[in-house]
């Protein structure tokens, strides 16, 4: 078994990536960049201000705007967002999530989060899986976006287990990326095409098990 399970939360623990997209979708109609799902796959895992840059870069508007104007873009941004997440309940949790949770529990296996989202906690409040969590990353403390491994190995230190002994759960394609630099194993939830940089795909979350954690990390 793996010593430590590093969770990502948007995509992962609950539906919330999809909240993040037409957040975002609906500031890009305001700005005159429309995307499609395609180009938000490049969104996940990506903190706020990279992930403005990103939409402002693909309708080639990234100076159109001062630093206080894409401040206010982004906060705009989050308020869309926010307000969309006011009424998650532990019903939106994906499924297989709170087994895994407990039989992680249940094996003493650490457990720890690591989201690139300021509104990690508030999020992990609603869905009441906060108190699984021996350690949730406080995103803003990090400094470096996924790929970069930072935030996972913020939460690897946080539980004191080292990153050989560590497996992590992702969404994203920028965050397996991470996950793999951090030198952890990697699964991934999705479209295996987008995430083959994993050591296992699952295509979603009622697959994640102990077995699948722990065959991963044997291999
Ligand atoms: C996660 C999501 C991204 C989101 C980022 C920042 O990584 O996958 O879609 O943009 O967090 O979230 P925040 O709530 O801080 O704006
Ligand atoms: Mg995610």
């Amino acid at each position: 078994y793996p010593q430590a399970v590093i969770f990502d939360l948007d995509g992962v623990i609950t539906d919330s990536a999809e909240h993040h997209f037409l957040a975002w979708q609906q500031l890009g109609q305001e700005l005159s960049i429309p995307f499609d799902r395609q180009f938000n796959e490049t969104l996940k895992g990506v903190n706020r201000m990279d992930s403005l840059e990103r939409i402002l870069s693909l309708g080639q508007a990234n100076d159109r705007y001062s630093e206080t104007e894409k401040t206010a873009l982004a906060e705009k941004k989050n308020r869309y967002y926010v307000e969309s997440i006011q009424h998650l309940t532990p019903q939106d949790v994906l499924p297989g999530i709170i087994d895994l949770l407990k039989d992680l529990r249940q094996n003493k296996i650490k457990i720890a989060m690591a989201s690139a989202s300021k509104n990690a906690q508030f999020v992990s409040e609603r869905l009441e899986v906060d108190h699984y969590f021996d350690h949730i990353v406080d995103a803003a403390t990090v400094e470096k976006s996924k790929p970069h491994p930072e935030v996972f190995l913020k939460a690897a230190t946080a539980v004191g287990v080292a990153p050989t002994d560590c497996v992590g759960i992702e969404d994203a394609a920028a965050g397996v990326e991470a996950i793999k630099s951090a030198g952890m194993r990697a699964i991934a939830i999705g479209d295996a095409d987008i995430l083959n940089a994993a050591d296992l795909v699952l295509t979603d979350t009622s697959k994640l098990s102990l077995t699948t954690l722990s065959g991963v990390f044997s291999k």
